[in-house]
């Protein structure tokens, strides 16, 4: 039997509408991304990979997060799309890149794009990876390391981190549309392993079986606050992350907590605000896992979910 699911291909962008977008192109080109499009009243940007885009920046009066963006897999699931409840039809894109979309509310109120048929770019050359030579396996036989200081290019965008009044709704809502399965449980000191409706946030991952894919694509939080709690961006591996946090430091942008490791996913983490106060991330080396995986139940508190580093402020858990 056909899967009725609508079938997510990946995380396209985020989009945010901002005061100055100079300023925003400013610090996004220091944080790793490249302009694709410029028009009048917003900005486009992407990494190395092939997408056109993968953050949109609005021209507005204020300051805040817009939505976020898959890309699906076939036309067809934007035709399942458009007829779930409040789903626009299938429209036509007039912005550079292209392609089509259905627009979607969430239960949380948070506006979700689907979208097919954009176009891609040519990729941009990046530099080889540099493995690690640890005790036992040396992976870097006769090759040093020869990291210049510069900007640290954003490969891909990765995930995104939704924050709503009514986590549980919201992730019965994308498990039940998308092809989407929860790796992981935050259920916080008072939580309850196995109850939902005690769980203070559901990391989720595209559901493809055997294949291995990101521990997540999107992670939803209970919050009194709404909308985004951070966008997420891939880079190269760990002299990537470091350098990156450097040349950011050295730009004078403002951190919000990095580098270190994380707990659930393992990623190894380095969070930024950008001049208008979202939080950004660039990271390396998350946990790929597949239906094999068995989901951790997380009970610590906030200072349990960093193993090592600099562990995020108190807002960070808002
Ligand atoms: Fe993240």
């Amino acid at each position: 039997m056909s899967d009725p699911r609508i079938h997510i291909a990946e995380l396209a962008y985020t989009a945010y509408q901002v005061t100055d977008l100079d300023l925003m192109e400013r610090f996004l080109v220091d944080f790793g991304m490249k302009r694709s499009a410029r028009t009048d009243d917003t900005l486009y940007m992407r990494g190395t990979g092939g997408a056109h885009h993968i953050h949109v920046a609005r021209l507005g009066e204020t300051n805040r997060f817009l939505g976020g963006a898959f890309r699906v897999e076939t036309r067809d699931d934007l035709v399942k799309a458009a007829k779930l409840p409040g789903a626009s039809a299938i429209t036509p894109i007039t912005e550079p890149g292209g392609g089509e979309r259905v627009t979607l509310t969430t239960p949380g109120g948070q506006t979700l794009w689907l979208e097919f048929g954009a176009e891609t770019l040519p990729e941009l050359p990046t530099r080889r990876i540099y493995p690690l030579n640890f005790h036992g396996s040396h992976l870097r036989p006769n090759r040093p390391v020869r990291q210049k200081k510069e900007i640290t290019p954003i490969l891909r965008i990765g995930h995104y981190v939704l924050r709503v009044k009514d986590a549980p709704a919201e992730v019965t809502w994308f498990k039940t549309h998308f092809n989407v399965v929860a790796s992981d449980y935050i259920c916080g000191r008072h939580g309850k392993p196995g109850h939902p409706e005690t769980t203070a946030g559901t990391f989720m991952r595209l559901d493809r079986g055997q294949e291995f894919v990101d521990h997540h694509i999107i992670l939803i939080n209970q919050s009194h606050l709404e909308g985004c709690h951070h966008s997420s961006y891939e880079v190269l591996d760990l002299d990537a992350v470091t350098t990156g946090h450097y040349h950011l430091v050295a730009q004078g942008w403002q951190l919000d907590a990095g580098y270190g490791r994380h707990y659930l996913g393992s990623l190894i983490y380095d969070y930024w605000l950008d001049p208008f106060g979202n939080r950004v991330e660039h990271y390396t080396d998350t946990d790929l896992v597949n239906d094999d995986y068995e989901p951790v139940y997380f009970t610590g508190g906030a200072e349990d979910t960093t193993q090592w580093g600099m562990a995020p402020p108190p807002s960070f858990f808002d």
